[in-house]
């Protein structure tokens, strides 16, 4: 039985009802961006939240700043690489509450007086709702002038505008995919219809080339029956990404793989995934409009189309490396041992948990490749990347 948000299902089963049924990627894009009634395009309900402890999920910035605190150190060693140039520019995508950008405000406070100058914090963010949740986390830095502001996409910032760091903390985990399934031998796509009161899936032939060109592009082959996702979005983004960037340094972090990991046998229902209330569930048409949809990221294409659009790929690793190589036990010296803070902070490093299902995705444009501290340890640099005839950076 279909549940959800009564008016967001209204608004899907209408366009269901004028152009027939619709391929998965817009049934996503509807539950998660409607624009009046997707999950992160509406206010939450009073007192409530959606990401966060008391909300359907939880990300790094929720458990503790030293995430925020990481990346504002590697932003001053980018700087200093860049030749402190004015402003120093650093846009945060798809920012959720506004929290890591607090922390890294925070942890700014303790960066040079030249620094502080010249910092300019651009959050691109396309939810009018999130955006109010950005503007009262950030309040206290609301009234210098010049430090914080808001574009809606990407696409509003000038091609090669950005002198500093671009980064994301799950994003394009939250684009909508295409879902795409062999069968009789052939890639096939799930399309969604609405049939006595529920909604129902099937597959039909691709609705576009690049679908198939995916898995050629990547010298993948998958079985019969094999069922996954393909984030086309992910790679338009990447691209943009690389547009607007002059000189700089991309962060991308992310639950995601390797293509070859994330095409692999052990994932062969493909890694899509809903959260509602701190729990997993695998359906999409229950609680629409009214939890998150995920599916994991592929690592390697964001880096080989990046590389295509004039990112080269610096590293690739995963959070615990890169907090360690940023100097986390600094950090946690600071902290009481056996706090609440300090178990926090430890349970963003678990190699068991965050600290390895993170992975981060590191791009430069406009300079040499930068040798940079989040990437001092390298377990799986490069390699993982790179696969058969394709050639990511040379790492
Ligand atoms: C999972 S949340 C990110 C959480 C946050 N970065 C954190 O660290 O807690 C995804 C965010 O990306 C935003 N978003 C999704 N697609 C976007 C797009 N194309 N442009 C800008 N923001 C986007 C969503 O509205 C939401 O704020």
């Amino acid at each position: 039985m279909t549940t959800g948000h009564p008016a967001l299902i209204d608004a899907i089963v209408s366009e269901i009802t004028a152009s027939g049924a619709i391929p998965f990627v817009r049934f996503m894009e509807l539950a998660l961006y409607h624009p009046q009634h997707g999950y992160y395009m509406r206010p939450p309900e009073s007192g409530a939240e959606r990401i966060g402890w008391s909300g359907d999920f939880y990300t790094s910035s929720d458990v503790h700043p030293i995430l925020g605190q990481a990346l504002a150190k590697q932003a001053e060693q980018i700087d200093a690489l860049l030749g402190h140039p004015d402003p120093f520019t650093v846009v945060e995508m798809g920012p959720g509450k506004g929290l890591l950008a607090a922390h890294f405000l925070s942890a700014c406070q303790s960066a040079s007086p030249s620094f502080r100058r010249r910092l300019s914090y651009v959050l691109i963010e396309r939810s009018p709702a999130m955006r109010a949740a950005q503007q009262q986390q950030l309040r206290p830095w609301l009234d210098q002038p010049g430090l914080v502001t808001w574009v809606e996409e990407m696409s509003s910032l000038a091609p090669t505008s950005v002198v500093g760091l671009i980064f994301s903390n799950e994003l394009p985990d939250a684009f909508p995919v295409h879902r795409v399934q062999v069968a009789g031998g052939e890639l096939q796509e799930l399309f969604v219809d609405y049939q006595n009161g529920r909604f129902v899936e099937f597959l039909k032939p691709l609705s576009l080339p690049a679908l198939s060109g995916y898995f050629a592009r990547l010298g993948i082959t998958l079985p019969e029956g094999y069922r996954t996702e393909i984030n086309l979005h992910a790679l338009d983004w990447i691209k943009q990404v690389a547009d607007s960037l002059c000189r700089g340094v991309v962060v991308t972090i992310d639950y995601g793989h390797s293509a070859q990991d994330l095409y692999g046998m052990n994932r062969s229902k493909g890694t899509l995934l809903c959260y509602y209330s701190q729990m997993a569930s695998e359906d999409p048409y229950v609680r629409v409009g009214l939890q998150d949809m995920t599916a994991h990221v592929d690592f390697t294409s964001l880096a080989s189309i990046g590389e295509e659009a004039g990112l080269s790929a610096t590293g690739f690793t995963n959070q615990m490396s890169f907090l360690m190589g940023l100097g986390v036990e600094e950090m946690l010296d600071r902290l009481e041992p056996e706090s609440p803070q300090f178990r926090a902070a430890i349970h963003l490093l678990k190699p068991e948990g965050m600290g390895r299902t993170f992975k981060i995705l590191v791009q430069h444009k406009g300079i040499e490749r930068p040798s940079l501290d989040g990437l001092k340890f390298k377990p799986f640099f490069g390699e993982a990347l790179a696969r058969n005839e394709l050639q990511v950076g040379k790492l």
